[in-house]
């Protein structure tokens, strides 16, 4: 136990989840330094420092995940954007261009990702199934009446959606449409202001387990509250904490990309995107954002690394040999698995310093419900996608919150940490195909961002 929790600390403190030090910097001087104080240097007593992070994502793993991700099993996500707002009514749609999503034609997605048996073969697929059975045969105990064997069977089943974290898409439905997401980039749309604030709050205020009198700062201009917030923050246990990371980081995700692939020029002849750094600044420079920027970067690294070791924790499954990414073309899809495999075995030599276990470890009961709550605001969090209203920001907002989602299904299911790696791979733990994809696009987009990164780090070195 004190082992487990020294290594948790000493990852955290590495991404600096419990790092304290708010405002005790000496005022960075320049432009890239006020953004980047928090995020540089060898991070305490942990091996993911920061430059090492850097030289692995931008070098190692994203030129290839980039080119996993063009390959037709991963561009193709089917999605409903046609979903009501659970919460509230009065959606203003986002009536820009920019805001439009182009669904694909049905003859645009190949055969095999659309028909029912898209992850296997057939023959694979009667495999899965005798494997399946044997092992559930296997845990239930004959002796036990038949009525108790199919009560055992009907918890298997609950257990498989009790480790979801996501509210499943109805991607059944008549309104779910394949979406080329290489046709419909994520980039700025143009949406911002009091809607996309709206959602933004929504997420912060009611599902980060914060109590009503707490405020976060919503404009980061404003003082005064702030120091009520984070020293409400670190009062936290470390699951609530580091929630509220995951979901700072992703919103700082967001916006490293919207910063990043700004409509620079909008001309009836020519539309330009590319990097405004007076955008990136206003979100990220330590004095404009009253210090809250440069944490906002740090909660970045802590979701990758989150998601990475999530990918590394799953590379079983993916080795599976019937595990196929099926599209219908053999050949193609043989390569592409090579990909991804090359690409997961990448992942699991970066060292890391995270063990999961100690998420929700201690007194069993009140891990559960930890555990349980921690599922429950997740999933809010992944409705509250369908109330945006700029239909390009809410296809990328559901993609990568579904892809954490899947990543924290991952890291905390206890299937997988029951059967791997000692055992093998268990058959009981799936992924489905949505799951999937949204897990290697939405990882894509931090590699992305972590990319982007050094990107705007020496453009605003150029500019002083
Ligand atoms: C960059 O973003 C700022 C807002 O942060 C905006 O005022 C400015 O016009 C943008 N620059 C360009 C070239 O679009
Ligand atoms: C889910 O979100 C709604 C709307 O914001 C809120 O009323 C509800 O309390 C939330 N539930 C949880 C578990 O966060």
């Amino acid at each position: 136990m004190g082992r487990r929790w020294g290594f948790l600390i000493g990852f955290l403190i590495a991404v600096g989840l419990l790092g304290s030090g708010h405002g005790e910097q000496q005022p960075p001087e320049t432009a890239a330094q006020r953004c980047f104080c928090q995020v540089s240097g060898y991070l305490d007593d942990c091996t993911c420092d920061v430059e090492t992070i850097d030289k692995f994502n931008n070098y190692r793993l994203f030129p290839r995940l980039q080119k996993l991700l063009e390959s037709d099993y991963f561009r193709y996500y089917k999605v409903n954007l046609k979903r009501p707002c659970p919460f509230w009514n009065d959606i203003s749609q986002c009536g820009r261009r920019d805001c439009a999503v182009k669904p694909c034609h049905s003859d645009e997605v190949p055969d095999g990702i659309k028909s029912a048996s898209y992850k296997y073969s057939e023959e694979a697929n009667n495999l899965i199934e005798e494997c399946e059975q044997a092992e559930r045969l296997g845990a239930v105990d004959e002796s036990l009446s038949e009525e108790t064997q199919k009560a055992v069977l009907q918890w298997t089943k609950h257990d498989d959606s009790s480790d979801n974290f996501c509210e499943a898409d109805d991607i059944q439905s008549p309104d779910a449409e394949y979406v080329d997401l290489l046709l419909n980039p994520e980039r700025y749309t143009g949406y911002k202001g009091p809607d996309a604030w709206k959602i933004w709050n929504v997420i912060y205020e009611e599902n980060c387990f914060k109590p009503q009198t707490i405020k976060r700062p919503l404009n980061p201009l404003a003082s005064g509250q702030e120091n009520t917030f984070y020293s409400w923050l670190e009062g936290l246990c470390v699951e609530k904490r580091a929630f509220y990371r995951l979901i700072s980081g992703l919103h700082a995700s967001i916006n490293v990309h919207l910063s990043a692939r700004y409509l620079l020029q909008d001309t009836w002849l020519e539309k330009k995107w590319g990097h405004n750094i007076t955008e990136f600044q206003q979100r990220f420079d330590g004095i404009l954002t009253e210090g809250e920027g440069p944490r906002r970067l740090k909660n970045l690294y802590f979701l990758y690394l989150i998601e990475l070791r999530a990918l590394s924790k799953v590379v079983p499954f993916f080795e599976r040999p019937d595990f196929q990414l099926f599209t219908g073309n053999k050949d193609q899809d043989a390569e592409n698995k090579m990909l991804l495999l090359e690409i997961l075995h990448e992942i699991k030599s970066f060292p890391l310093h995270f063990d999961e276990n100690s998420f929700f470890a201690g007194n069993k009961k009140e891990a559960n419900k930890l555990k349980e709550d921690f599922r429950l605001h997740f999933r809010n969090i992944s409705r509250i996608m369908d109330c945006v209203g700029c239909l390009k920001c809410r296809l990328w907002g559901k993609l990568q919150t579904q892809g954490l989602g899947t990543a924290l299904k991952i890291l905390f299911s206890e299937k997988l940490i029951a059967n791997m790696p000692e055992s093998g791979p268990s058959y009981e733990f799936h992924l489905t195909r949505q799951e999937i994809v949204s897990l290697f696009n939405a990882f894509g987009r931090i590699s992305t961002s972590v990319k982007e990164l050094e990107n705007f780090r020496n453009l605003l070195q150029s500019i002083h």
